[in-house]
């Protein structure tokens, strides 16, 4: 338990009391009502830092948004491995993601955060074009991330289905009598780390659609489908787009075959014992890597429930899954 929490003076205390006491016992623990948005509890000391103004913008930063269990990992693996390509070529030898779990490359911002002051140091420290990550709604970033022309924003989002399935193999790890099916019915009221889900995904669907040169809108399932071509994409995003000679070089293909889940997985940092943290160590993040596995795991009618809650809350978007 991460003891007390830090306040913020609009924070609805007696919503988030009210909504936290229905919560079954597990969850009560591990997830707070925010602003409208369930996150992770460790987290809430860091969301109110950096809303609270701890986070000072540099220009050129970007910032990868997801909700849990939709590719994160992948995501900073491709965008570091693409940022950094100058000082490190994917195909080299001494590459930085053959020694780190991407999350070693790319910090968290609420996590930093919950550091306090070592926190902002850290970020200070960062190289520029700084590259960091959070799973924060976009409706509770701060105006400095998101409605700042100098801050880019890369969002991934997955099938809510496999999200599901992935969240719960995860969540087992340390609550080894999770059920699936208490995820599942709680994530189609809401209640998630990252819900409600469909929140999640319209804050920075709409974002994108407002402003696709900050927003850049990623799914899971297209980056599977074309690694290098969504490589491409991400280098032009963030306005460092692949040379005539890197395209003759097949650099977007390295750094693809460098991120992708079988080279990743099967590094010595990704496998060995008491690598990452206490409770999750690196090889928590590598399960399976694919799209669909939710029809291992779901009836039918489960999934036509929860395709019916996602149209419905979607709809009018343009956005669907
Ligand atoms: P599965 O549990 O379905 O396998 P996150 O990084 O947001 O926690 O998401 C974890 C999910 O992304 C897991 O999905 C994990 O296996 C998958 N993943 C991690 N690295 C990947 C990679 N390089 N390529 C594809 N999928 C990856």
């Amino acid at each position: 338990d991460p003891g007390p929490l830090p306040k913020e003076p609009d924070d609805d205390d007696d919503a988030s009391a009210a909504t936290a006491a229905a919560l079954p016992g597990d969850a009560r623990r591990r997830l707070r009502w925010y602003q409208g948005t369930w996150v992770a509890r460790v987290c809430v000391p860091g969301v109110v830092a950096i809303r609270q103004g701890s986070f000072a913008p540099r220009r050129g930063d970007v910032v990868l948004a997801s909700p849990h269990k939709c590719g994160t990992t992948w995501l900073k693996a491709l965008a570091f491995a693409t940022m950094a390509r100058g000082a490190y070529p994917p195909a080299g030898a001494g590459h930085p993601l053959l020694r780190l779990n991407p999350h070693d490359c790319v910090p968290f911002m609420e996590m930093l955060f919950a550091d306090g002051s070592a926190g902002s140091r850290k970020m200070g420290a960062l190289p520029s074009p700084r590259l960091m990550a959070t799973h924060m709604h976009h409706a509770i970033l701060p105006a400095s991330i998101s409605n700042n022309p100098d801050c880019k924003i890369v969002y991934i989002c997955r099938n809510p289905k496999d999200m599901l399935v992935s969240l719960w193999h995860f969540t087992r790890r340390v609550q080894p009598d999770l059920a699936f099916s208490d995820v599942f019915e709680h994530a189609c009221e809401g209640v998630s780390f990252s819900g409600p889900i469909w929140d999640h995904v319209l804050g920075y669907w709409n974002a994108s659609k407002e402003s696709p040169e900050t927003v850049l809108f990623l799914r899971y399932e297209e980056i599977l489908l074309d690694p290098a071509g969504n490589v491409r994409r991400l280098a032009r995003f963030v306005g460092q787009p692949l040379s005539p000679a890197e395209e003759a070089a097949g650099v977007a293909e390295d750094i693809a075959r460098l991120c992708s889940f079988e080279a990743l997985r099967g590094l010595e940092v990704n496998t060995a014992a008491g690598s990452g943290s206490l409770l999750f160590p690196n090889g928590a993040y590598f399960r399976r890597g694919q799209a669909g596995d939710w029809a291992n795991h779901m009836t039918p009618e489960m999934a036509r429930r929860l395709d019916a809650v996602m149209e419905e809350k979607l709809r009018g978007s343009g956005l669907s899954f």
